[in-house]
């Protein structure tokens, strides 16, 4: 296990990307040790200077869908599970969620969701082909709220114009925070990228109705934050 935690802290070291992370550390509870050991070689995809190859991984030709930063991944778990009929990748560093999320895909037999635990600035650089994404998912990336620290927020026009290569012609963004100061920045860096629309009315939309609530919006909710949903596409097709 302890091969496993060091990985992406040693990689990393050579990156340049944005690192819009704190890699925590804590311990693994039984289920997630358990559950790195045993199914992260048929669910994890390493890292690699490689494009992937969506078909050959998920055995066929659905869309595929990425999630950045899915923390513990119960609401990734469920959204695989309500929709066999798309393919979900997630990108997460963190060991312990991670684990928890190899116990979920196994537990619930889904056979439509990956893992790849690294950096998703270098992931979606290396890994992932242009015009090849259906849409991403980014619920509550971490808010950074210090000035000083705003330069490693995840989503930023940069990013945003990363994401826009790789998604298809009607593709989608959908970001959802409750830190408001972030939302308005993320309303904003949007509107920097010219590929991006945001047909919301004020820039939010109205709460997206499949979305679980998520780990760290249950946080949120418990300190009365306002949640905010920003829905951002290629070409102005209409949101479910
Ligand atoms: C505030 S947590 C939210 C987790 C989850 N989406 C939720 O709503 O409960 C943000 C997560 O994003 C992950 N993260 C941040 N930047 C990342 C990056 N560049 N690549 C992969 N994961 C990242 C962090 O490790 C953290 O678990």
């Amino acid at each position: 296990m302890k091969d496993l935690d060091k990985r992406v802290i040693l990689e990393e070291k050579d990156g340049k990307s944005i690192r819009s992370f704190v890699l925590r550390g804590g311990r693994l509870t039984n289920l997630q040790e358990r559950a790195l050991q045993n199914y992260y070689d048929d669910y994890v995809i390493e890292f690699s200077r490689n494009i992937l190859d969506f078909e050959k991984i998920f055995e066929n030709k659905n869309p595929v869908i990425i999630e950045i930063g899915f923390g513990m991944g119960e609401s990734t778990a469920e959204i695989a599970a309500k929709f066999p009929d798309n393919n979900y990748l997630g990108i997460e560093v963190f060991l312990a969620g991670v684990g928890r999320l190899l116990h979920d895909i196994h537990d619930r037999g889904l056979k439509n969701l990956r893992i790849i635990r690294f950096n998703a600035v270098d992931v979606l650089q290396e890994m992932i082909s242009g015009q090849s994404v259906a849409g991403f998912h980014i619920f509550f990336p971490d808010p950074w709220p210090k000035k000083k620290h705003h330069k490693r927020r995840l989503l930023q026009a940069e990013f945003f114009k990363l994401l826009s290569r790789k998604l298809k012609p009607e593709g989608y963004i959908y970001c959802v925070t409750d830190w408001t100061p972030y939302a308005e920045w993320i309303i904003d860096e949007a509107r920097k990228v010219s590929e991006l629309v945001n047909s919301s009315e004020n820039g939010y939309c109205k709460p997206v109705s499949w979305r679980p609530i998520t780990k760290f919006e249950s946080k949120g909710i418990t300190k009365k934050h306002s949640i905010h949903e920003i829905w951002l596409e290629i070409s102005g097709i209409p949101r479910p």
